[in-house]
């Protein structure tokens, strides 16, 4: 029987962790798993409700960390979860994505020697000024199977030297997740609680440091917010760490002021996909959402300078716009004249995004692990 620790901490993380723990339990004879969540993400709209609605089991364990600086979080965590490895004995501990909690669990188990296993492995940015860089980073060098989303993934690892025999090409498991809620997303009554009409919106999400950390940059993209929205609404759920950088820099009351930002708090996993999936465009400074539009044919312009995830923008509908406010708004409008609403791009979608990446991540755990 193999003992697996699966960890969470952040929004991010639920719709990956999600098919795995779906597959693991269809294989009770063979495999035990218990379900960590750090706590780094608490309030009800970043995590409670994504447990919802993609149905993740309860956590065993929730540890409760909540809020802090980088080294806090990650040391809290680590202090926590190393008392949860000493209570359960585990044959792996599984990690995905780049946040703070994947990175802590990973040092925690490396230092136990407990085996680690990393779903979303070998995605590089190359950009270290970014904290989830630095995660992706110290999580591969420690990890003992390296389960890669696409080929470039691969090859990232193989040239920070990984030996090719603990890396597994599985695809994007955030697909999985994709494709078993397109339907029920249909059910969502999101367009109607914000009356916006299929085609006739963009929907928009930020919360990079880098994009909303600094007063001018954030005022910057509101300018371009504000001439875009002249064409389309835009509907801005917000995250709570930009919320809170607004509000520090004066700026609550222009955004709750702009006529065209349709303002609300951060949405759940269903709500927000029947959202994005029915606007005519999507602005964007998160990763899992350049993957989900490119799946999805919905042209997306990413406020950043590079992305870890350069398939999106090789084969997908994705494009880096940076956070200069005219270059957002040129491509925003050159978008919004080139695709028509329903006949945008035709998505070519990238190899294995094809909604069974569990079952070969669960294969590969369950080959890599000693008879
Ligand atoms: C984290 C991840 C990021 C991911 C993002 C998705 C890291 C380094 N970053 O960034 O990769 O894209 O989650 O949301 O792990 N807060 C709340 N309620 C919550 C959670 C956070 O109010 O439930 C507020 C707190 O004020 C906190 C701030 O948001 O200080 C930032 O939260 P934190 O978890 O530190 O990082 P994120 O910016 O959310």
């Amino acid at each position: 029987m193999l003992r697996i620790i699966n960890v969470v901490g952040a929004r991010p993380n639920f719709m990956k962790i999600a098919p795995v723990i779906d597959e693991m339990r269809r294989r009770p004879a063979r495999i035990q798993s218990l379900l960590v969540h750090t706590g780094q993400h608490y309030d009800e709209s970043m995590s409670d409700s994504f447990f919802e609605d993609l149905q993740i089991p309860r956590p065993d364990i929730n540890l409760e960390i909540g809020s802090g600086s980088h080294s806090e979080q990650t040391a809290r965590i680590m202090i926590a979860f190393e008392r949860v490895l000493l209570e359960h004995p585990a044959d792996w501990v599984v990690v995905v994505g780049d946040v703070n909690s994947t990175m802590a669990a990973t040092i925690v188990a490396a230092k136990m020697n407990v085996r680690i296993t990393h779903v979303e492995a070998g995605l590089r940015s190359r950009d270290r000024t970014m904290p989830e860089e630095i995660n992706r980073v110290v999580t591969d060098s420690l990890a003992d199977l390296l389960l890669a989303p696409s080929r470039d993934a691969v090859e990232n690892l193989l040239r920070e030297g990984v030996a090719l025999e603990k890396i597994r090409f599985v695809g994007n498991v955030m697909i999985d997740t994709l494709f078993r809620n397109l339907e029920q997303a249909r059910g969502s009554r999101i367009l109607e609680r914000l009356k916006l009409q299929p085609g006739k919106f963009c929907a928009m999400t930020m919360h990079r440091p880098s994009n909303v950390d600094d007063k001018e940059t954030l005022s910057g993209i509101l300018d371009a917010l504000e001439t875009l929205g002249e064409r389309l609404p835009i509907v801005f759920p917000v995250h709570p760490r930009t919320r809170d950088r607004l509000e520090q820099f004066g700026l609550g009351e222009r955004v709750r002021r702009q006529v065209s930002l349709v303002l609300t708090e951060p949405l759940g996993y269903l709500d927000f996909l029947h959202l994005y999936s029915n606007s005519r465009l999507v602005l964007t400074d998160s990763g899992g959402i350049q993957e989900e539009t490119t799946v999805l044919g919905i042209p997306c312009l990413t406020l950043r300078e590079n992305t870890e995830r350069p398939i999106t923008v090789t084969e997908g509908t994705n494009k880096l716009v940076g956070n200069n406010p005219e270059s957002i708004l040129q491509t925003a409008l050159a978008a919004l004249d080139h695709f028509a609403y329903g006949d945008a791009r035709p998505a070519r979608v990238p190899e294995l995004w094809d909604g069974h990446a569990a079952v070969r991540i669960v294969d590969a755990l369950e080959q890599a692990s000693p008879k």
